[in-house]
């Protein structure tokens, strides 16, 4: 669905994080880890931005989004009141499974789309580990928010300012988490780890798009027999183990 959503909020919440809430109706449709696809004022292509949270009841989603290039240095103009022409919601998202505890596994601008994952989880009575990466103090966001949900929270830092000094796979051995099944988005690098560490789960991939909707084939990765996958429509979200990373 295309549509002029309404701009509720857009906060700056961490160094160069974003958090935009936006009044839209295709809200009840959505589910974690799917996207929506912004057109940015001024630009041709659209960003790929995850959902964040979905309050279905108020017909908001919330997004959170780091200013990278032109079109997210775009974004921050916008305010309250401005309306904000969105597609979505695009992509599968991360099933919620029947299991007793889950692994979420965040690094940076991967960490938004596991706090819904989070919420869903937690309504079930999941138990839910969260583990989260950032480069330093100043980067972290959505600690306590993971922490409201009954989450139990620990985070790496690159510099060592807080948490485990070193990746999210240093602060999983240093707290002793052995939950086996894993849902997970954030760097290529981090997601190769995990993948290779585990065998039960979902990882949820990025990279570059342009139509967004499995016409164009600019997302292409291949799974592990060669076969070609589209980002964005067969994904983002992938089973561990399923592509060639
Ligand atoms: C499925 C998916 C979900 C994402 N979710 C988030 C999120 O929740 N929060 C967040 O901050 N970022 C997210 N990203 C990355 C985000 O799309 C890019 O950071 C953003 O498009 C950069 O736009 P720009 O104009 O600032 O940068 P520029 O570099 O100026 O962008 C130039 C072009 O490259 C594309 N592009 C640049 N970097 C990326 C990238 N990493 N991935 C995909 N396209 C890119 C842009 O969309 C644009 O078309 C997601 C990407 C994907 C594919
Ligand atoms: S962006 Fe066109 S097929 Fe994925």
């Amino acid at each position: 669905m295309q549509e002029n959503a309404i701009i509720l909020s857009n906060i700056e919440i961490a160094k160069d994080i974003w958090r935009m809430e936006i009044k839209t109706t295709f809200a009840q449709k959505a589910k974690p880890g799917q996207f929506i696809e912004i057109s940015v004022p001024g630009f041709y292509l659209r960003r790929p931005i995850s959902i964040c949270e979905i309050k279905e009841k108020e017909d908001i989603l919330v997004i959170i989004y780091k200013v990278l290039g032109q079109g997210t240095e775009k974004m921050t103009e916008l305010s309250s009141g401005d309306s904000l022409d969105v597609f979505g919601p695009l992509g599968n998202g991360f099933p919620i499974e029947d299991i007793d505890k889950v692994l979420l596994v965040g690094g940076g601008v991967g960490v938004p789309p596991l706090y819904e994952t989070a919420k869903q989880y937690r309504l079930k009575g999941t138990q839910v580990d969260v583990v989260l990466g950032f480069n330093d103090k100043d980067a972290i966001f959505y600690k306590e928010e993971f922490e409201q949900l009954g989450c139990n929270v620990e985070i790496a830092t690159m510099d060592g300012s807080f948490g485990t000094k070193g990746t999210v796979i240093d602060a999983i051995k240093a707290n002793n988490i052995n939950t086996d099944f894993i849902s997970a988005c954030g760097p290529l690098m981090m997601l190769k780890a995990l993948d290779a560490t585990y065998s039960k789960g979902y990882i949820s991939l990025e990279a570059r798009m342009a139509c967004g909707l499995g016409a164009c084939m600019g997302c292409v990765v291949k799974d592990k027999d060669g076969n070609s996958l589209r980002v964005c429509k067969d994904g983002p979200v992938f089973e561990v183990g399923k592509v060639a990373l």
